[in-house]
């Protein structure tokens, strides 16, 4: 058999369409080995903000969990649904949304297996988000979609959108901070190798130059930008320390380097 060449990571601009594309792709043909690898720290019904662990039964990001009851939720990027699920568990009425079929249909896979009603599905881009204004009093989304699009201030004013004034929008992502350090969970990723402030999207493309995998950049303060201009207010910015019971690594997020640096970047906002 023959087997295609690795592709080639490289750092270029990769657009709106193409970046859309590409991570549709990767995420349909990775998404089996992305919930066998993770599938079991996530839980088919938990709430988890990233590696690190944070909880949100714990963290409360959302607001009381009490509160949640009857609340309309949009989870964008919600892969598996797993936070969707554990937010019906609440009494909320969540839509979990993503660009990936193979994933939602592994949502699908878990509903069956799992206690509780299914979480309604949608496919599409968390940049052109198919529901009418101000249809949601919360949205959420534990890193998906943003660290992979092209134009994330159109995520926010989208968002911003969807949301009834006084919603929030609680998103984590990675910490802005690891862009400078190699994607290593060992002593190699904890020398800063590259510029913070080079915002030049990380590719894989293959033999053709196509893109096959891209990652966006933002800095903490591109981030503040995009959100106040959406017309939201930023009320808590939340860096997760890394615990001492997680032994586990998760590519680059791993106990040597989650004790030193941070790793994930929680936004909580309010629309106005
Ligand atoms: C790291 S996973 C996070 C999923 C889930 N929250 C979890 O913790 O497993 C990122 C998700 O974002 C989705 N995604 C990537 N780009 C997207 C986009 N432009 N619009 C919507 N979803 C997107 C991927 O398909 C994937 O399911």
């Amino acid at each position: 058999m023959i087997q295609a060449p690795e592709p080639e990571a490289t750092r270029r601009i990769a657009g709106i369409g193409e970046s859309s594309r590409a991570n549709r792709h990767w995420w349909d043909r990775n998404a089996d080995d992305y919930q066998l690898e993770h599938g079991e720290f996530l839980g088919d019904a938990r709430f988890v903000w990233g590696p690190e662990g944070l909880d949100e039964a714990d963290a409360g990001l959302l607001g009381p969990a009490a509160g949640l009851k009857d609340l309309a939720v949009l989870e964008i990027g919600a892969g598996a649904a797993q936070c969707s699920r554990w937010l019906a568990a609440r009494g909320a009425r969540p839509v979990a949304l993503d660009l990936s079929r193979r994933q939602l249909q592994h949502a699908r896979r878990i509903d069956e297996e799992v206690p509780g009603g299914p979480v309604r599905l949608v496919q599409a881009d968390a940049g052109a988000l198919p529901f009418a204004d101000a249809s949601f009093d919360l949205a959420c989304s534990a890193y998906g979609a943003l660290p992979f699009v092209a134009d994330s201030a159109r995520v926010m004013r989208e968002v911003r959108r969807v949301l009834r004034p006084g919603g929030r929008w609680v998103f984590s992502v990675t910490h802005p901070v690891r862009w400078a350090f190699p994607d290593e969970p060992g002593p190699d990723g904890l020398t800063a190798a590259s510029s913070y402030f080079d915002r030049t999207p990380y590719v894989e493309q293959d033999d053709r130059g196509i893109a096959v995998y891209v990652e966006h950049h933002r800095t903490l303060g591109d981030r503040v930008r995009e959100i106040a201009a959406a017309g939201l207010r930023l009320v808590d910015l939340v860096e997760p320390e890394w615990p001492a019971w997680n032994e586990q690594e998760w590519g680059g997020w791993s106990p040597l380097r989650g004790r030193l640096l941070p790793g994930t970047a929680i936004f909580v906002c309010v629309a106005e």
